[in-house]
């Protein structure tokens, strides 16, 4: 398959690419910052786009056969545009150009009634503190980028993580329709289970939560890499 990669020079999008490269799919790997991306890679082609500008975004989905966003922002105080414009950008150049399989990563907190099991701590400190505090602004926004997809004809998945964290390869995963029961998810299991849907097609239309089962997070890392040395 040929597969455009939005956010591609993020970290759930650089295992995307890598992963989708190690199984003999061709990437269009849509960034804003090229330079960022290793070059000259067999299968790979680089196209440059501001995910939000229609035109840009249109060329780079010309031709392909699906497309996966890892497109992300950070938190902010101020109104948060970037999913549903890029969401817009993305159906619209997928229906302009008759690609109809999309898979965009969105995010457990999207099902109003994901609790994890268990996680006291999460669910009553800091899932209302980060998540729903600090994080409202870009939830609001990923919850319009659900709605722009959900109101197209494509063959579309909302993919939703819980908490990310970095671990070098792809471990033991769960998925499930709607959100998964569960706090983290690696990144590298996040994209195999992207691209094991596409191949398997069990939740089109439909959201799919995906939990690493096999390895957690340590915490005091997880913060100095997602909180502190991200920013
Ligand atoms: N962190 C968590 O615990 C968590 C939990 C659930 C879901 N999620 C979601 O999972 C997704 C992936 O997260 P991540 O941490 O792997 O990635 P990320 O750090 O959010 O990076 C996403 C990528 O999107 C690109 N991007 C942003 N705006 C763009 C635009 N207008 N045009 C083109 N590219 C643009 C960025 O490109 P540049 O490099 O050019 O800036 C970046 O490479 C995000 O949507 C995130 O919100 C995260």
């Amino acid at each position: 398959m040929r597969i455009a990669v939005f956010g591609a020079n993020g970290p759930t999008g650089r295992h995307l690419t890598d992963q989708a490269l190690a199984a003999g799919h061709d990437v269009v790997a849509v960034t804003r910052r090229p330079g960022s991306l290793p070059s000259g890679r067999p299968g790979l082609t680089v196209a440059v786009a501001d995910a939000t500008d229609p035109a840009a975004v249109a060329d780079a989905v010309a031709g392909t056969d699906a497309v996966l966003s890892a497109l992300g922002t950070r938190f902010s105080k101020e109104t948060i545009t970037t999913y549903s414009a890029s969401a817009t950008a993305i159906t619209g150049a997928m229906a302009r150009h008759g690609v109809t399989r999309l898979l965009a990563i969105s995010s457990s907190i999207a099902d109003p009634d994901w609790r994890p099991t268990g996680a006291h701590f999460f669910n009553h400190v800091l899932d209302p503190l980060v998540n729903r505090r600090l994080g409202r602004t870009l939830h609001e926004d990923m919850r319009r980028m659900e709605d722009v997809i959900r109101r197209t004809d494509l063959d579309w998945t909302l993919v939703r993580p819980s908490g990310l964290f970095e671990h070098p390869g792809v471990t033991d995963y769960r998925t499930a329709g709607t959100s998964a029961d569960g706090v983290f998810t690696a990144r590298s299991d996040l994209a195999a289970s992207m691209l094991r849907e596409l191949e398997e097609r069990r939740y089109v239309r439909m959201a799919m939560g995906v939990i690493t089962t096999a390895v957690k997070p340590n915490i005091a890392k997880l913060i100095w890499q997602e909180g502190v040395k991200k920013k």
